[in-house]
């Protein structure tokens, strides 16, 4: 069974981010995966101090906070959708956090090298950054070496997942926005690309 994992980066409680990722990660579940919804609103990701430190043994990271629960989490996943609202035409400070303390699962022979990726982005703005965000989003699962993954719903540029919502909630009437979410779950879901071991093997 595929097991997809959803990185809520808004820092607001029961945001349009988190509301878009349910949506996602229900229409997966539909589709026969497994998945978690794992929310950094609330948590503490704080940022890599680049001491040196980092280590393919459990805790991988001197620091002890949320991403200790997450490194377990990210390893589980087959696939992994990171879902930022735009802050200042980019993802959270929170997201990128995690893209940088994760730099510990390259030690498990590259653990999310072997990982699907997929983006999720919410503005407030009709043109706020949400195209930029998802592309550095991309551009940062690159770097782990994971497998980018679009929604391939045609016509055009409807292979992203771009939501327009300021207020927290408001982003339910954003019909397109979620059906391309939903579009994106079911392909992650039924993606029969097998990339071989994700790290787990390499947990300790
Ligand atoms: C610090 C900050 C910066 C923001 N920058 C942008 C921006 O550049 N473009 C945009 O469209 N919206 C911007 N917004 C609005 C949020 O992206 C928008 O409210 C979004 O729905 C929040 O998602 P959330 O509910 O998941 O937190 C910004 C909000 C904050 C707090």
């Amino acid at each position: 069974m595929k097991r997809i994992l959803g990185i809520a980066g808004s820092p607001r409680p029961d945001g349009n981010t988190e509301f878009v990722l349910e949506r996602l990660l229900a229409a997966a579940e539909a589709a026969g995966a497994e998945t978690r919804l794992f929310a950094l609103a609330g948590k503490t990701v704080a940022p890599c101090t680049d001491c040196g430190q980092c280590t393919d043994r459990q805790p991988y990271c001197v620091q002890s906070d949320d991403m200790q629960a997450l490194y377990d989490h990210m390893l589980w996943a087959h696939a992994i959708v990171f879902g930022s609202p735009v802050y200042m035409g980019t993802m959270t400070a929170q997201l990128k956090a995690v893209f940088d303390r994760a730099r510990p699962l390259w030690l498990m022979d590259n653990a999310l090298s072997r990982k699907a990726a997929a983006a999720v982005a919410v503005g407030e703005g009709r043109w706020g950054g949400q195209e930029l965000t998802i592309q550095n989003i991309y551009w940062a699962a690159l770097n782990h070496g994971m497998v980018v993954v679009g929604g391939a719903c045609l016509p055009y540029g409807n292979w992203e997942v771009c939501g327009m919502a300021g207020a927290a909630g408001e982003i339910a009437a954003d019909k397109e926005a979620i059906a391309a979410a939903e579009g994106l779950g079911r392909r992650l879901a039924e993606m029969t690309i097998d990339f071989g071991p994700g790290g787990e093997s390499a947990r300790r």
